[in-house]
């Protein structure tokens, strides 16, 4: 029996099998116990030598039973030890470089052309006065822009921007004329979200005052700007365009450069997109802004920033701006 226990404990290939041999031999009912109950039945000097006898097994049983249970249990941890180690020697990742958002890298690159062209950035806010956003621009009181269908109003007497234009006045009303200045920024209308509308999106709004500015010197700023953009001739096309605060005023349209077919969201496959109204100053305009229309005239343009964005990088949802999503933003 104990050559039997012996070999069946040492061969066990795993914690089960040891187990298993365990309850066989040294288990409440195991040989060792049955032979323990049938001592009682034998006669006293019997009884001492079987005792002694069935004690020696027992002991040599339990003690290879106990050195290979602590050895699988030692082999089990190794393993576990094993698949969870971590070399904390290991040079880390690296901290991923960041980008600037496509928005913010056609900002600077426009800022800097205009820069070189003797124009200042300047910002305005965006919580505006319906004075700077609508009536100084020579938008009557009963213009639907005014709706609330249109814009965001915060009370009776404030509302959020819908164009950067309320900077042209507050730049007239601070620097007075000749004036040169851009003003890049985040406007704001009650729009219907979709793949080509936002509630939130940045113009870039222009403006140059001096003596005898006429629509060639608007051209030609205008040119100059889409050439820097696009790094090459884009076609463009000039329709006349209402706006209360220039005179003439002007729509200017460049060919889609997105768009491969349906269901283009940027140019609803008409293949131009409006990207530029332009015109002159209306003099009612100047005149808000303190500036004497017989002395001075000037242009002014409102580049449609995030449209813009969507074009030169083939950006085929306007959502992808603002949705915070790295694999998007990393492209850049
Ligand atoms: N402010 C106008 C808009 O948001 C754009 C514009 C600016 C038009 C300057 C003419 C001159 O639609």
């Amino acid at each position: 029996l104990e050559t039997r226990a012996v070999s069946l404990i040492e061969a066990a290939a795993d914690a089960e099998a040891l187990e298993t041999a365990r309850v066989e031999f040294l288990g409440r009912k195991g040989s060792l116990a049955n032979i323990g109950k049938d001592m009682g039945k034998m006669a006293p000097e019997d009884r001492a030598r079987v005792g002694k006898l069935l004690n020696a097994v027992k002991q040599n049983l339990e003690s290879r039973y106990e050195s290979r249970k602590a050895a699988f249990e030692r082999a089990a941890l190794d393993a576990r030890l094993g698949g969870e180690w971590l070399d904390l020697t290991m040079p880390a990742p690296g901290a991923r470089p960041g980008s600037l958002h496509p928005l913010t890298l056609i900002q600077k690159e426009l800022e800097e052309l205009f820069t070189s062209l003797g124009f200042a950035v300047v910002d305005g806010p965006e919580v505006e006065t319906p004075w700077h956003n609508f009536d100084a621009l020579n938008i009557p009181p009963s213009h639907p822009a005014r709706d609330a269908q249109d814009t965001f109003w915060l009370e009776d007497t404030l509302l959020l921007r819908t164009h950067t234009s309320p900077v042209q006045v507050r730049a007239m009303e601070k620097f007075g004329a000749p004036l040169r200045i851009i003003a890049p920024g985040r406007v704001f209308r009650n729009e219907e979200v979709d793949a080509s509308h936002e509630h939130t999106f940045y113009q870039l709004e222009g403006m140059m005052i001096d003596r005898d500015v006429s629509v060639a010197h608007m051209l030609y700023f205008m040119k100059s700007l889409l050439t820097a953009i696009f790094k090459k001739d884009v076609e463009v096309r000039l329709r006349p365009g209402f706006f209360p605060f220039v005179e003439p005023g002007f729509e200017l349209d460049i060919q889609c450069l997105i768009c491969g077919g349906p269901g283009c969201p940027v140019c609803k496959q008409s293949g131009w997109v409006e990207l530029l109204p332009c015109g002159l100053v209306h003099p009612n305009v100047l005149r808000s802004g303190g500036i004497d229309p017989d002395e001075w005239s000037g242009f002014a343009f409102g580049l449609g920033l995030t449209r813009l964005v969507m074009m030169r990088y083939g950006i085929d949802d306007i959502r992808h701006l603002a949705s915070g999503d790295l694999r998007f933003l990393q492209q850049f």
